[in-house]
C-alpha cells in the first residue's frame, strides 16, 4: 500500500482507449481457435457457452476492478489478495496467476501456430509434417505421439516475442488500436460472408451433448464448452490494471470493462452462429473431449473420407469460409490473426513477467529475478526464463488442454478477487474506493458461484492441475517464500523510485 500511494499517477486514458485496450488483449485464440473446441463439446449449443462464458466474465471483472483501483500496483490479483488477506493465500493466487498468464501464453502460441500452417498451405502448398507441427495428444493415461510430437511453430513464436519483450518493447496505444481495427475487420468479414450461408438445419440438434454432457464424462455439454470458451473473455484484467492510468475511474473504468466485454460477446455471438449456419458444429461423436487421442483418431478417419468437419479444425474461422468457397477470406482472416495474436502473446508473457517480478521484489521468489538489464530496462531473466517455460508447454500440449489448464487458474484468482472484495468491504469500509462494483453483496456472489460452476465443468485432467501445482506451491513457498519474505522478516520497502519495468502493452502515448 505504501509503494501504492507514493505512486505518482499519469491519468490519461479515456473510455475509447480502454475498451480498445480491453478488446486488443481479450480477441484471440478463444474466437479464432477454440471455436471447434467449443463446438466439439457443445455442438451449436456453443452459442450459449459463449454468453455464458461473457456474463461469468462480466460479473468478475467488476470485482476485480474495485481492487485493482483501489491498489493500483503492478501484480494484478496476487497484490490484491496480499493486501486484504495476507501472504499465503497471496502466493497461491500468483501461483494460480502463473497458470493463466504463462499456459494463456502457451495456448495462444499454438493457436498461432496452426493459423500459420493454414496460412503456409494455402499460400505455397507447403506443409509440415504432423510430427513437428503439433504436439501429442494427452490423457490421464499418458501422451499419444501418434498425431503429433513437438509444435515448432509454437515454439519459434513463443520464443521470439520473449526476445522483444526481453529488449523491451513499447507497444504503443496506436499500434494497438490498429491491430484491434484488423481482429474485427477480420471478424466482420467473417460474420457478413457467412451469415448468408446460414442453413437452419445446422443447429439442430442444438444441444447434443446437453449441458452438462454424458453421465460418466466431465467438462462436456453447453457448460462444459463454457468452461473452455471462458478463454476468449481472458485478458479483460488488462482494463482493470490500467485503472491508475485512467480518467475518472469510477465511470470509465466499468465502461472500459464491460464496453470490451459486451462489444466482443456481440461479436463472438455472431461469429459462432456464422459459423455453425455455414457448414455445422455437430462433434465428432457425443461425449469425446476434443484434443483426446480418441478424438484425433476420429478427426483423422474423417479427413481420409473426405470430409472436413469445423471441430476437426485448427484455424476454425479460416476453414470455415474455405469450405464455403472463400479461400481468399480464409488467407486473409489466417493473416489477420498471424499478425494479431501475438501482440496477445505479449500481453500475457508481460502478465506474468510483471507477476513474477512483484513476488521476487517482494522476497517470495529469489530477488535476482527481480534483476532489470541496464540497458533494455526490463527483467530480462525472469523474462527469458518464463518464455522458455512458456515454449516447452507449447510445443507439447494441445491448444485446447491449455486453454483449460490457464482457465482453472484464472478462475481460481477470480474466486479469490470475489472473495477479497467483499472481506474488505467489512474490514475497511472507510478506504477511499475510486471504483465501487455495484451492488457488490449480489454481484460478487455471483461470481464466486459462476467461477466455481465454470471450474467443476472443465475436464477432470485440467481440474487436477490446479491442485496438484497448488501443493507444488505451497512446498515452494514453506521451503523458500515463508522464510524470506520482506513484510515476515520485517522489511518495508516502497518501489516507486525503482527501476520499475515497462508500461503495459497498448497504455503508450
Ligand atoms: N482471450 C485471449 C484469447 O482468446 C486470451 O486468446
Amino acid at each position: 500500500m505504501a509503494t501504492a500511494e507514493k505512486k505518482s499517477l499519469h491519468r490519461s486514458l479515456g473510455p475509447v482507449q480502454l475498451t480498445l485496450l480491453g478488446v486488443g488483449a481479450i480477441i484471440g485464440t478463444g474466437i479464432f481457435v477454440l471455436t471447434a473446441a467449443a463446438a466439439q463439446k457443445a455442438g451449436p449449443g456453443m452459442m450459449w457457452s459463449f454468453a455464458i462464458a461473457g456474463f461469468v466474465c462480466a460479473v468478475a471483472a467488476l470485482c476485480y476492478s474495485e481492487l485493482a483501483a483501489m491498489v493500483p500496483v503492478s501484480g494484478s490479483a496476487y497484490t490484491y489478495t496480499y493486501a486484504v488477506v495476507g501472504e499465503t493465500l497471496a502466493w497461491m493466487v500468483g501461483w494460480a496467476l502463473i497458470l493463466e498468464y504463462a499456459v494463456a501464453a502457451s495456448a495462444v502460441s499454438v493457436g498461432w501456430s496452426g493459423y500459420f500452417m493454414g496460412l503456409l498451405k494455402s499460400l505455397t502448398g507447403f506443409e509440415l509434417p504432423a510430427a513437428l507441427s503439433a504436439g501429442p495428444g494427452w490423457s490421464l493415461s499418458g501422451p499419444d505421439f501418434s498425431h503429433g510430437i513437438i509444435n515448432v511453430p509454437a515454439i519459434v513464436v513463443a520464443l521470439s516475442v520473449t526476445l522483444l519483450l526481453m529488449r523491451g518493447t513499447k507497444e504503443s496505444a496506436t499500434f494497438n488500436a490498429i491491430l484491434v481495427a484488423i481482429k474485427v475487420a477480420a471478424l466482420t468479414m467473417f460474420v457478413i460472408l457467412t451469415i448468408p450461408a446460414i442453413n437452419g438445419e445446422h443447429f439442430a440438434p442444438f444441444t447434443p451433448n446437453g449441458w452438462f454432457g454424458p453421465a460418466g464424462t466431465s467438462g462436456l455439454g453447453v457448460v462444459g464448452a463454457a468452461a473452455s470458451i471462458f478463454f476468449a473473455y481472458v485478458g479483460f484484467d488488462a482494463v482493470s490494471t490500467a485503472a491508475e492510468e485512467t480518467k475518472n475511474p469510477q465511470r470509465n473504468v466499468p465502461i472500459g470493462l464491460i464496453g470490451s466485454l459486451a462489444l466482443c460477446t456481440v461479436f463472438y455471438l455472431l461469429v459462432a452462429a456464422g459459423a455453425i449456419g455455414a457448414i455445422g458444429a455437430q462433434p465428432t461423436a457425443l461425449g469425446v473431449q476434443p484434443g483426446s487421442a480418441e478424438f484425433a483418431a476420429q478427426c483423422s478417419a474423417l479427413l481420409q473420407q473426405g470430409q472436413t468437419p469445423l471441430v476437426c479444425s485448427n484455424e476454425a474461422l479460416a476453414h470455415v469460409l474455405r469450405a464455403i468457397n472463400y479461400s481468399w477470406a480464409g488467407d486473409l482472416i489466417g493473416l489477420a490473426a498471424n499478425l494479431a495474436l501475438p501482440s496477445v502473446i505479449l500481453m500475457m508473457l508481460y502478465g506474468q513477467t510483471r507477476i513474477f517480478f512483484v513476488m521476487a521484489r517482494d522476497g517470495l521468489l529469489p530477488e535476482k529475478l527481480a534483476t532489470v538489464h541496464p540497458k533494455w530496462k526490463t527483467p530480462h531473466i525472469v523474462t527469458m526464463i518464463t518464455g522458455v517455460f512458456v515454449a516447452i508447454a507449447a510445443a507439447l500440449l494441445p491448444v485446447g488442454q491449455l486453454a483449460d489448464i490457464s482457465n482453472s487458474g484464472t478462475l481460481f484468482a477470480f474466486f479469490m478477487v470475489s472473495l477479497a472484495v467483499l472481506i474488505l468491504r467489512v474490514r475497511d469500509p472507510k478506504r477511499v474506493r475510486p471504483f465501487r462494483t455495484p451492488i457488490v453483496w449480489v454481484v460478487a456472489p455471483i461470481s464466486a458461484l459462476g467461477c466455481v460452476v465454470l471450474f467443476f465443468n472443465l475436464p477432470t485432467e485440467a481440474m487436477l492441475v490446479l491442485p496438484i501445482w497448488g501443493i507444488l506451491g505451497l512446498a515452494i513457498y514453506f521451503a523458500y517464500g515463508y522464510r524470506k519474505s520482506h513484510v515476515g522478516r520485517g522489511i518495508v520497502d516502497t518501489h516507486e523510485d525503482d527501476a520499475d519495468i515497462p508500461a503495459p502493452p497498448g497504455t503508450l502515448n
